[in-house]
């Protein structure tokens, strides 16, 4: 199957300037009968009726290249027909298995471990979310390490759960529902953009991750000595971060050093996202435990888990169990899902289209006053914007001006950052050249319009 037959043929295309009419009345419904937490239709306002490889279309039959893939879930495009098959006949056999095996779980297991690192052979699959990877990632840490303390970067997302909102970095999600677990320590991340120590990446000396290795060392540092470090090898929700080259390899000497464990959390990054199957690939470091989620469904069935080395495997049946250890339509689909992976190579689309959007961006850089960065690895791809690139003030008002000018023509992005002042990118992976051509096209007319109208 050729993945750039699967969107719509005709996109984008805009009928009724979004939110139209019946998106409106799906939006007031909404508003009247559900939380207030409700939060992604806030910045993009619409109501979805189908969606198609890289193509999204709402109920006002408008049609839109998609740059937001679900928040990284939709790797192998909306309703992948290979994957809608091997679910479809999931659902007619049975559905629901607890972690009793079967070969639906089988096939998925079987197919991850061939695609990790052969010393990363053991999997656990954790509940639906990501969240509950991270739960479980730091639990199978501390039972080994016996040490309450865990340590984070700044900028990172693991997830809202409670265990895992307390590795967020983000205030705003967690300044309202503290205290949260207590012993987690944050050290800065290697965001070379706004570098913690004032340095430019190419002179300095990963002072970042020397800070880590200070606080580790130091015995009034005031930091225990923790379970594990976790970290992105590509930051997300932190603003699509690509840390310094040599920051994952140092983390990983400092934790060895240290005896210290390292989680590298997959879930956005995964699964061909920045043009490996796993981010960590880029950096030649195999971490000790694995978390992942998102994509690993296929099409959008949750469905969570982590890899680790089999000497950690030391906690006995029913240490971290629950209802939903997995989803057999959800095994059927990932597996399905990674088979499309690899036969379409996908990671190498990523790669290649990856450097050719991020070269068109970096001319968007240079052209514009606000870009103060475009950066990405892969189909991981993010634009900071900021007031003027001198004083690089965030400008999180330009970020929402520019997602709400791609939605009414026809493109769909996300934002993100640590001040909310990042244009992110995670298309679904089989976006064709036409399809981000034409997306970019609409987002450097976003970004001429914004800084316009200033
Ligand atoms: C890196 C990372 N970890 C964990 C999570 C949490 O996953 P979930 O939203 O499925 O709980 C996310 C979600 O965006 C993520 O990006």
């Amino acid at each position: 199957m050729d993945f750039r037959q699967l969107s719509f043929p005709e996109a984008p295309l805009i009928k009724a300037v979004p939110p139209g009419q019946k998106s409106k009345e799906f939006l007031d419904f909404q508003t009247s009968s559900e939380s207030s937490a409700v939060s992604y239709p806030k910045g993009l306002p619409m109501a979805v009726q189908k969606a198609k490889g890289a193509t999204v279309e709402d109920v006002d039959g408008n049609v839109y290249i998609d740059f937001f893939g679900g928040a990284g879930v939709m790797n192998v495009g909306h309703s992948n027909p290979q994957v809608i098959e091997a679910a479809l006949k999931q659902i007619s056999a049975f559905t629901h298995s607890l972690d009793i095996p079967n070969p639906a779980r089988r096939s998925l297991v079987e197919t991850l471990l061939t695609l990790l690192p052969g010393s990363m052979n053991k999997l656990y699959i954790a509940g639906p979310t990501g969240s509950e990877a991270v739960e479980a990632a730091m639990k199978l840490a501390k039972y080994n390490k016996k040490r309450p303390p865990m340590i984070a970067f700044e900028g990172s997302y693991h997830g809202m759960t409670s265990g895992a909102l307390s590795l967020t970095s983000s205030l705003g999600f967690k300044e309202d529902f503290l205290p949260l677990l207590s012993e987690v320590h944050f050290v800065p991340y290697a965001y070379c953009y706004r570098c913690a120590f004032g340095r430019k990446p190419e002179t300095c000396e990963v002072d970042c991750a020397k800070y880590l290795e200070h606080v580790l060392e130091d015995p009034h540092s005031g930091v225990g000595k923790p379970s594990a470090v976790i970290v992105e090898a590509i930051q997300g929700e932190g603003g699509s971060v690509i840390p310094h080259d040599l920051f994952i390899p140092r983390v990983r000497e400092i934790c060895d050093k240290y005896d210290v464990l390292l989680i590298v959390d997959e879930v956005q990054a995964g699964f061909c996202r920045t043009g490996k199957m796993f981010s960590f690939e880029h950096t030649g470091v195999i971490p000790d435990i694995v978390t992942m989620s998102k994509a690993l469904g296929g099409v959008g069935f949750p469905i969570s888990g982590m890899a680790f080395k089999q000497e950690l495997d030391t906690w006995p049946p029913g240490k971290h169990i629950g209802t939903f250890r997995g989803n057999v339509v959800a095994y059927a689909a990932g597996h399905a899902a990674l088979q499309f992976m690899v036969a379409s190579n996908l990671a190498e689309h990523a790669s290649e289209l990856g450097q050719s959007m991020l070269s068109r961006l970096k001319e968007i850089e240079k052209e514009s006053g606000i870009v103060g960065e475009a950066r990405g690895k892969g189909l991981m791809l993010g634009v900071e914007l900021v007031l003027d690139k001198t004083s690089k003030k965030p400008a999180p008002e330009f970020a929402r001006q520019i997602r709400t000018f791609c939605h009414q023509n026809g493109l769909l992005i996300e934002i993100g950052g640590h001040y909310d002042n990042v244009a992110r990118f995670l298309p679904p992976l089989v976006i064709t050249e036409d399809l981000a051509r034409k997306g970019l096209e609409i987002f450097a007319d976003a970004v001429t319009s914004t800084e316009k109208s200033r």
